[in-house]
């Protein structure tokens, strides 16, 4: 009886997804991410009334190398906060294996590239102060794990290191992402950049020919005029009536999915902000219904980038960005520390997909229809990975004709 009741205690007190896990998968590790990727909103959108735009896995991704270049402090601090800290547990070592997290996260990752056959444009490098020496056991890690490359620089002669590592990352994307950084700080150390861009096909493609310039209302101020898509078709929605908002879902091709999340009129989107949790994603997932629909959506291109030495400290990494850095496993060289971990992410939301435009209008009448999806005011947006569950991207709207 006691026990019942101790065990019923345990369960009220223990969060959501902090369990301790004998034997993580993939599945365990996206859900983790998935709370990592909604404290990093929160912080971003702490900051600015702007759009939003980023990639929580790619994050996630440059961390979990970090993690393998750390040790002690560092290392810790890194672990609690990606949230994988119950993850991993020091006092209750998991199966004996150190790379069991970078052995995750390349899984995770193969799974959703499906080992590279599906195009998601993303590149990760660090760039190194010469003087430091680089463990070959790291070299080779952050290779196998992430696919990732450390170069030696000279950031002293900040020109021609600028260039040297805009053109890189430009190469490394195929020409989507330039001109990663602008300025370099000649005492720079070790810099991690890391840059994905996302151009999805949908599986239910916009006609080009429906898209007309319509009012976006940004606030009870302003408004823009803006392309606006149009559709007529079946989609997966839900209302979330305690939020006071609604839930689209847009599937793309390969198993991704757009989810738009809409505050009702007059609902001002900052309170939303502050209610968007891994739990609620989940639970908006489970709970959307094939209806038919009429959606209107704001084309629209995101580039962002984020400095990830000013947002993270806030969240608990504060020691691999201090002279306290204790990365002895990426050089045993003493003094060294993170400068910067840069993030850059961009985003093209358009009428494309592959199948032909309209077919899958025929038959339905336009002006029956009970709902209207507008999405004519600011909007927040995931992109997930249904297999896995995994936030590849969120993002919030605020004015579709800005950056
Ligand atoms: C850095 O971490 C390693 C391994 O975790 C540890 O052996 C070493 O003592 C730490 N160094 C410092 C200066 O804390
Ligand atoms: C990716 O390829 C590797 C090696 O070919 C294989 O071991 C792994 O299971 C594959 N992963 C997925 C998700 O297909
Ligand atoms: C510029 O930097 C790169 C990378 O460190 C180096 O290979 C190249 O020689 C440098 N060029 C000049 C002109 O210093
Ligand atoms: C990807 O992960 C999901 C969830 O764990 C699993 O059901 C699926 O089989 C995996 N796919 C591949 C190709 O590994």
């Amino acid at each position: 009886m006691r026990f019942i009741l101790l065990l019923g205690v345990m369960c009220v007190l223990t969060p959501m997804f902090q369990t301790h896990l004998s034997n993580p998968t993939v599945s365990d590790l996206s859900l983790r991410n998935m709370d990592f990727a909604m404290n990093l909103y929160w912080k971003i959108s702490s900051i600015h009334d702007r759009n939003i735009f980023f990639s929580p896995l790619s994050v996630s991704n440059s961390f979990a190398a970090l993690l393998m270049a750390s040790g002690g402090i560092t290392h810790e601090e890194i672990l609690t906060g990606l949230n994988l800290h119950l993850f991993i547990n020091e006092t209750q070592p998991l199966p004996n294996e150190p790379d069991l997290l970078p052995k995750l996260f390349q899984l995770l990752n193969e799974n959703i590239t499906q080992n590279g056959s599906r195009k998601l444009d993303q590149g990760m490098a660090m760039f190194l102060q010469s003087q430091y020496q680089v463990e070959k056991t790291f070299l080779d890690q952050i290779k196998e794990f992430f696919g990732a490359e450390i170069k030696n620089v000279d950031f002293a002669d900040t020109a021609n290191t600028t260039d040297f590592i805009n053109t890189y990352i430009k190469k490394k994307t195929r020409d989507k992402i330039r001109d990663v950084i602008s300025t370099l700080n000649p005492m720079t150390r070790l810099i991690l950049i890391n840059t994905i861009f996302f151009q999805g096909a949908w599986q239910m493609p916009f006609d080009p020919d429906f898209t007309r310039n319509a009012a976006f209302y940004i606030d009870s101020y302003s408004v823009v005029q803006t392309p606006m898509m149009w559709k007529l078709d079946k989609f997966y929605m839900m209302e979330d009536d305690q939020l006071q908002a609604k839930v689209l879902k847009l599937p793309y091709q390969e198993g991704f999915s757009m989810l738009i999340l809409l505050p009702n009129k007059n609902v001002d989107y900052t309170v939303i902000d502050d209610e968007i949790t891994a739990s609620r994603f989940l639970r908006w997932i489970k709970q959307l219904q094939k209806i038919k629909l009429e959606v209107a959506l704001p084309k629209f291109k995101l580039e962002q980038s984020y400095s990830l030495h000013s947002l993270l400290p806030e969240m608990g990494m504060t020691s691999v960005f201090s002279n306290t850095a204790n990365l002895t496993k990426l050089s045993t060289n003493e003094g060294l520390m993170v400068s910067e971990v840069l993030h850059k992410a961009a985003i093209e939301v358009d009428e494309v997909g592959t199948t032909a435009a309209a077919a899958t209008t025929v038959g339905i009448t336009p002006y029956s229809l009970p709902y209207f999806f507008a999405v004519n005011r600011p909007f927040f947006f995931f992109i997930y990975h249904e297999d896995t569950n995994s936030i590849l991207f969120m993002g919030r709207v605020t004015d579709p004709t800005e950056n």
